[in-house]
């Protein structure tokens, strides 16, 4: 969001301030997502300082209190006990006189390497960017630089270390978005930092002295912009440690401005080796963006995306809030065509959402066929397709008002699609209609999809998760028509629909006061 910054902080105060006089358009209850995370009100975007702790996921992310724009930048926060009923919490970190708080990272200090616990009581350390936006006016080189804020009461209340910052800008522009995680191979923490167009490796005893350890990347990967919010993090396959190196690059992504991109390889501690120098994504659809893992989940690994891209995203036309964020996906390593990939599924919590399924089984799609046993009159629910014998197929979603969605797999370019030219709003930005495509990564004959579907979003997971699409989309009632239509022919061999409801707001533990 280079050029945003620039744009939006250079105005700073001025822009905050036209923003909270700008008139709040018409409420938009029905794209509130009832499954993924929304601020009740105000814009939204990056997942920040993902953490689990105490039986609590904690949700830091941007967010501006002042407006439905991005602004000047806080943390917002929310808790969750199962990844899928968020409560929004008070806003846990605030702009000061070093600037907005931008992204970054949170982590469970076990041994008190921070020496900010206190009576053995276990600090939660966060380490995030401030953005001066008046330096940035004047010497932008050195207006970003890192900062740590920590909690004692388990996340409830965060307060900022007087020594900050601890790490500055050498004098690079774009100088952003640590994660940081504790190293066993150095029995240090390792800092993965976005420097324009590489990563840069710091390390550090106790998040206050940083050294430098190694830079990746200027000539590998994606690079039609500039790399931010990093993360890195081992995962095995087969019984050998692979190391994954996340790097959200804006824009450049494979089907237009904001996505993510990773790496498999090797890291020893100091640097990284990539496996070779193929160019991969997390999510090939528009709308995932700025995508990391919470900390202290292991052995599982949980990422949380933006659902929003920054080509129209202070656009989009949901009010009073703006933007969601993904469905939480567990990751791991599958090998596919002799490549390695990071597969992303939906977290196994989801299943809690799901009312008993719907199934239809040798399904036969040559003229079109219509699911009409399967809607779910919500438009929020999850679709499973499976064939042994995959071909071009279309699965088109529609409503009384003709609008449609329509997604499948084109087999002449291996390539899965989303097409929501026709599925609702999209005059809100130039950028935002099309037809969206992604390679089929897997090898075999047989595929199966996954689809979650909510009040403007869908996301696919296709083959396992080797190939995920995110997009969201504004229809003027919910898409609950189901057709199938393949001129080449195919069977699925089961088809089911499941109706995804929210968690009852009761099970969700109260933390801090609102
Ligand atoms: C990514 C990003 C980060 C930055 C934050 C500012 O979307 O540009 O690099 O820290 O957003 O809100």
């Amino acid at each position: 969001m280079k050029k945003l910054t620039l744009l939006l902080a250079g105005l700073g105060l001025a822009a905050a301030a036209q923003a909270q006089r700008a008139p709040v358009p018409p409420a938009t209850p029905q794209w509130r997502p009832a499954y993924h995370f929304t601020p009740a009100a105000h814009w939204m975007n990056d997942p920040n300082g993902m953490v689990f702790y105490q039986g609590a996921y904690h949700l830091f992310f941007q967010y501006y209190p002042g407006g439905m724009v991005w602004g000047p930048m806080h943390w917002g926060h929310a808790t969750s006990p199962d990844l899928l009923s968020w409560r929004e919490q008070p806003v846990a970190l605030a702009p000061d006189s070093l600037g907005y708080i931008f992204s970054g990272s949170a982590v469970v200090d076990r041994n008190n390497t921070s020496g900010f616990g206190k009576n053995g009581q276990v600090p939660l350390v966060a380490i995030f960017t401030h953005h001066d936006p008046k330096r940035e006016k004047t010497d932008p080189a050195h207006s970003q630089r890192h900062s740590l804020a920590y909690s004692l009461d388990a996340g409830q209340t965060w307060t900022k270390y007087v020594g900050n910052p601890v790490l500055k800008s050498p004098g690079i522009v774009d100088f952003r978005d640590p994660k940081v995680t504790w190293n066993e191979q150095t029995k240090k923490w390792l800092m993965t930092l976005a420097t324009k167009d590489r990563i840069t490796f710091y390390s550090s005893p106790n998040f206050k002295t940083w050294t430098k350890e190694s830079e990746f990347g200027a000539q590998l990967g994606a690079h039609g912009g500039v790399w931010e919010c990093p993360d890195l993090f081992p995962l095995v396959l087969n019984g050998k440690t692979y190391w994954v190196l996340i790097v959200n690059l804006n824009p450049g992504g494979p089907n237009g401005g904001s996505a993510t991109q990773y790496f498999v390889g090797d890291f020893d501690g100091h640097t990284f080796k990539p496996l070779n120098n193929k160019t991969k994504w997390a999510d090939y659809g528009p709308d995932e963006y700025a995508g990391v893992t919470f900390a202290n989940t292991a052995p599982r690994r949980i990422f949380l995306g933006w659902m929003s891209n920054w080509e129209y995203a202070n656009q989009v036309p949901t009010s009073p809030w703006r933007s969601a964020m993904t469905i939480p996906r567990e990751l791991g390593l599958r090998q596919a065509g002799g490549e390695i990939y990071l597969t992303s599924t939906p977290a196994r919590e989801l299943t809690k959402l799901a009312a008993a399924p719907t199934t239809l089984q040798n399904v036969a799609v040559k003229a079109p066929v219509d699911l009409a046993r399967l809607r779910v009159p919500s438009g929020k629910f999850r679709l499973d397709l499976k064939t042994s014998q995959l071909a071009s197929f279309d699965l088109v979603l529609s409503n009384a008002a003709g609008e449609e969605l329509v997604l499948g797999f084109d087999k002449a370019k291996n390539e899965y699609f989303i097409d929501r030219r026709k599925a609702g709003q999209t005059s809100f930005s130039p950028k935002f209609a099309g037809r969206h495509v992604a390679p089929r990564l897997a090898t075999a004959a047989g595929a199966d999809l996954t689809l979650f579907f909510d009040a403007a979003s869908v996301e696919l997971f296709a083959d396992g998760g080797l190939t995920a699409m995110t997009e969201i989309f504004f229809p003027a009632q919910p898409l609950t028509n189901l057709r199938l239509r393949s001129a080449a022919g195919l069977t699925f061999q089961r088809v089911s629909s499941a109706a995804l409801r929210p968690q009852p707001a009761g099970q969700v533990p109260v933390v801090g006061q609102r």
